[in-house]
């Protein structure tokens, strides 16, 4: 199975958001990644559940939608009934972490009720992968974050290459199916090093929106030599 690949939408217009989805839907791509910010856990103030909403009618790809907030068990529900496939949330916001992951799990898809909202958890680059060990069995997608979260167009962090080479042999040693998405600062420089630690998934912001041809971006990411 080749590289999946995640545009995230907070590097695109949001003057025009609807528009830019419909030209995500064109690039062959596996999901739309949303980025959803606080103020309070990140720096940055984004987009909540009634503009997810809105920009669901525009496209049948998975919606990642990635919570940087504190106290997400508060709001998955709304995020939920906007539309998300996937729900990440972050280790660092949430002290009952199983709890959460078990209560996400057992909501139905409102995209398709035959399936289940899936579960991801995200950490930030000082957080230890230790933090999956209990609970890595129960992850649709581990959410390794390769920036400090707040802003689109920082600097991939190197350190986090041992990271998720980490997850990895976890996933590997326990037979499981879980994916880990690798989320800050890829490009088509550092992807291949990332793919080759273990990535499932590139989640790219600036890479892919700031491209002067965002289809050949996409292509380039999925046919990279490794
Ligand atoms: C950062 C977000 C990322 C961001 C990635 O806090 O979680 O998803 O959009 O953007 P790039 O790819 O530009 O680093
Ligand atoms: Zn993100």
């Amino acid at each position: 199975m080749g590289i999946k690949i995640a545009p995230s939408i907070l590097s695109a217009n949001f003057a025009k958001l609807g528009e830019e989805v419909k030209r995500i839907n064109n690039l062959g791509v596996d999901y739309i990644h949303i980025d959803v910010m606080d103020g309070n856990f990140v720096p940055n103030i984004t987009i909540g559940p009634g503009v997810i909403s809105t920009i669901r009618k525009y496209t049948n790809l998975f919606f990642d939608v990635h919570l940087m907030i504190k106290s997400p068990g508060d709001h998955i529900e709304s995020f939920i009934n906007a539309g998300a496939d996937i729900i990440t949330i972050h280790a660092e916001a949430e002290v009952h972490l199983e709890r959460l992951i078990r209560k996400i799990k057992s909501y139905k898809n409102v995209n398709d009720a035959k399936k289940k909202v899936q579960v991801g958890v995200s950490i930030v680059p000082s957080t230890s992968p230790g933090v999956f060990e209990y609970i890595i069995h129960e992850l649709d997608i581990v959410l390794i974050m390769t920036v400090n979260p707040g802003f689109g167009g920082q600097e991939f962090i190197y350190s986090q290459l041992g990271k998720i080479s980490v997850v990895k042999k976890m996933i590997r040693e326990r037979g499981l199916k879980t994916q880990i998405s690798v989320d800050g600062g890829v490009s088509l420089s550092n992807a291949a090093d990332i793919i080759k630690a273990g990535a499932d998934i590139l989640v790219a912001g600036s890479a892919i929106f700031r491209a002067k041809n965002m289809k050949k971006a996409v292509n380039d990411f999925k046919n990279l030599s490794l």
